[in-house]
C-alpha cells in the first residue's frame, strides 16, 4: 500500500491540488510513511482519532508534523521516524523513568518515545498551556493544533514580544506546575515554545519524572534556557531564586 492509497482513504477531495502536499512533501511522506506507520495511521483513523491528513507543517530530523483533522477540528499529527531517531540520545531520557520498563529494539524505543510524549502531555494538559493530547499509536501522536488554518503559531523566538516579563513569568509558572506534577520538560527553550497570544509549550517527548536520575540537571538546564532567552529582552531574574521558587511546591 502506498502513501497515495492512504491519503485516498482520508478524503483526498480535501487535497484539491498538488500545492497542498507538493512534490517535496510527497518525498517526505514517502520517507515517513513506512508500512508500520501506515498501519498506525489507519488504526488511529479507525478509532476515530484522525479523519484526514492534510499538509506537512514541519520536517524535523526525528519527527515530522502534519496538519490533519479530527472531524472539523484541526489536529497536529507527529510522526516519529523509526529510522532517523537518535537511539542513544533517546535512551538517556527513557532509562531511569519508572514508566518505561525497557525496550527490545529501535522500533520499540521510538514507540515508547511517542507514548512518553503522550503521557507527559496528559499529565499536565489543562494545568499548563500545551497541546491537547488526543491519541497515540506506535510512532504516531495526535494532538490539538496550535495555530490557525493549518498554519502553526510561530515559535516564541520568532516573534517580537510585547510583554516579555509577563511571558517569562508564565513560562516559569508552567515549569513550576509541571514540577508539582513531578514532570520536568527537559528540552525547554525558545525552540519548543510557540506563541499564540501566550506562550504554549510543545515537544514533550524528552520529559522525565522526578525519579529520573538526571531530572535535576534537566530542570536546571530548562530554567537556564528560559532565563537566557528572556534576558535578551532585558528581563532580569535571579537563576537561583527562580529555581527554588519552582521547587518550592506544597
Ligand atoms: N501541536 C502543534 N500544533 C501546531 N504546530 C505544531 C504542534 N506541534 C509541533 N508543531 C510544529 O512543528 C514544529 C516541530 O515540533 P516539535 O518541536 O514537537 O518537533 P521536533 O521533533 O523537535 O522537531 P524539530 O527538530 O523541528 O524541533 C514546531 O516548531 C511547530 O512549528
Ligand atoms: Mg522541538
Amino acid at each position: 500500500m502506498g502513501v497515495g492509497d492512504f491519503l485516498k482513504r482520508f478524503d483526498v477531495s480535501e487535497l484539491k491540488s498538488e500545492d497542498r502536499i507538493d512534490r517535496e512533501d510527497r518525498k517526505v511522506l514517502g520517507g515517513v510513511f513506512d508500512r508500520q506507520t501506515h498501519l498506525s495511521l489507519e488504526r488511529l483513523a479507525s478509532k476515530g482519532v484522525l479523519t484526514e491528513l492534510l499538509g506537512i507543517v514541519s520536517r524535523g530530523k526525528e519527527a515530522s508534523i502534519f496538519h490533519g483533522r479530527r472531524g472539523r477540528r484541526g489536529v497536529a499529527v507527529k510522526i516519529y521516524s523509526v529510522e532517523a531517531s537518535d537511539f542513544r540520545n533517546m535512551g538517556k531520557y527513557i532509562k531511569g523513568d519508572p514508566r518505561f520498563s525497557g525496550f527490545r529494539n529501535r522500533r520499540q524505543l521510538v514507540y515508547e518515545w511517542a507514548q512518553k510524549e503522550f503521557k507527559n502531555l496528559s499529565r499536565v494538559y489543562g494545568l499548563v498551556s500545551c497541546p491537547e493530547p488526543i491519541g497515540v499509536y506506535n510512532n504516531v501522536l495526535v494532538m490539538g493544533f496550535i495555530g490557525k488554518a493549518g498554519v502553526p503559531a510561530p515559535k516564541i523566538k520568532d516573534v517580537e514580544l510585547k510583554r516579555p516579563e509577563y511571558c517569562c513569568d508564565r513560562v516559569i509558572e508552567y515549569v513550576k506546575v509541571m514540577y508539582s506534577k513531578r514532570l520536568v520538560h527537559a528540552d525547554l527553550s525558545e525552540y519548543n515554545i510557540l506563541y499564540s497570544g501566550k506562550p504554549v509549550l510543545i515537544d514533550f517527548s524528552t520529559g522525565v519524572l522526578l525519579e529520573h536520575p538526571l531530572s535535576g540537571e534537566f530542570l536546571e538546564r530548562d530554567v537556564r534556557n528560559v532565563l537566557k532567552f528572556f534576558g535578551r529582552y532585558g528581563v532580569k531574574k535571579d537563576y537561583n531564586e527562580v529555581l527554588s521558587y519552582v521547587k518550592n511546591v506544597k
